[in-house]
């Protein structure tokens, strides 16, 4: 594992080795990653990927250098390329984390980059730790991901967390996926041929209640206002799907609620308090996992 750029380069070998490093560093702190250095250069908004990876280095004994907004406090805006920031960046720190409004971001730092690099989201293309914390949190919670029913809501055609966790479903044995969205919103037709080669059951759907009492999953996403050209294309799509304790009531006794958060107004916090609401523990379980993959990545 050099960079980590799409979750198409997992397979489930590696996933249960990245897992079982992460079960061994929860609540811990480790030495391993100590005199190594760690960019976080994100030129979008981050709450939790950013300040995870940064907990997750500082736990593991290395150090950080960062910046928030690259798009404006970086060399970027006065014209500098991704290739040449991630060149000089190589001079200084031993991995990078890059998050990027382009798609296809991460594949051109780390062609020309000699330390890892990990794509912490490129625009709507990919954000593949977020699916591997997203499939652990379904392990950790229903003890299981052959079999389990799913389902992806909301902004499918710009959401690059459905994206990547639908990648790595299709890695597993009877796993069913309902795609659940406005048709303007459905996903891309990338992951329905990924998904028909690995012979993946899925279908698209557009009436979440058709499906709420069989589901194992519920998996809500925002519909992203900043992907959209005008506020009133946006506004057309803004609280398709709410989640509420109604709705919750119908779920299966051992099902769960995922979001990868931040939400808007699309689960209700009438919700937070109920069992099946695991988002914020969905963010714990990320510190673990990002600190098993710079453990393994900065191992050499
Ligand atoms: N889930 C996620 O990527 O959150 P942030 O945008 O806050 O990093």
């Amino acid at each position: 594992m050099k960079h980590i750029i799409e979750s198409q380069q997992f397979n489930q070998k590696l996933i249960n080795e990245i897992f079982s490093i992460a079960d061994k560093l929860e609540n811990k702190t480790d030495n391993s990653c100590k005199g190594k250095i760690m960019v976080s250069l994100f030129y979008e908004p981050s709450t939790r990927t950013r300040f995870s990876f940064e907990s997750a280095m500082l736990r593991l004994g290395g150090s950080v250098i960062t910046t928030e907004n690259a798009k404006e406090f970086s060399s970027a805006a006065k014209g500098e390329t991704i290739e040449d920031s991630i060149r000089v960046i190589n001079n200084y720190a031993d991995v990078i984390i890059l998050r990027h409004f382009e798609e296809g971001a991460s594949q051109k730092a780390a062609a020309v980059s000699k330390i890892p690099v990990i794509n912490a989201g490129d625009g709507v293309g990919q954000h593949p730790t977020q699916a591997l914390l997203d499939l652990y949190t379904i392990k950790r919670e229903l003890k299981k991901i052959n079999g389990i029913k799913i389902a992806l809501v909301g902004d499918l055609k710009n959401g690059r967390t459905i994206r990547s966790l639908a990648y790595l479903l299709g890695k597993y044995k009877n796993v069913k996926i309902y795609f659940v969205s406005p048709k303007d919103l459905r996903v891309g037709e990338d992951i329905k041929k990924y998904l028909n080669r690995h012979n993946t059951y899925y279908k698209e759907i557009e009436d979440l209640k058709s499906i709420i009492k069989e589901i194992d999953v519920l998996y809500q996403t925002r519909i992203q206002k900043e992907r959209f050209k005008t506020e009133k294309e946006y506004k057309k799509f803004k609280g398709c799907y709410k989640i509420d304790l109604t709705l919750v009531k119908q779920m299966k006794p051992k099902s769960i609620i995922m979001h990868p958060l931040p939400r808007v107004d699309e689960i209700l916090p009438e919700v937070d308090n109920s069992p099946k609401a695991v988002y914020f523990k969905q963010t714990h379980y990320g510190l673990f996992i990002r600190m098993a993959l710079l453990k393994m990545i900065l191992k050499n």
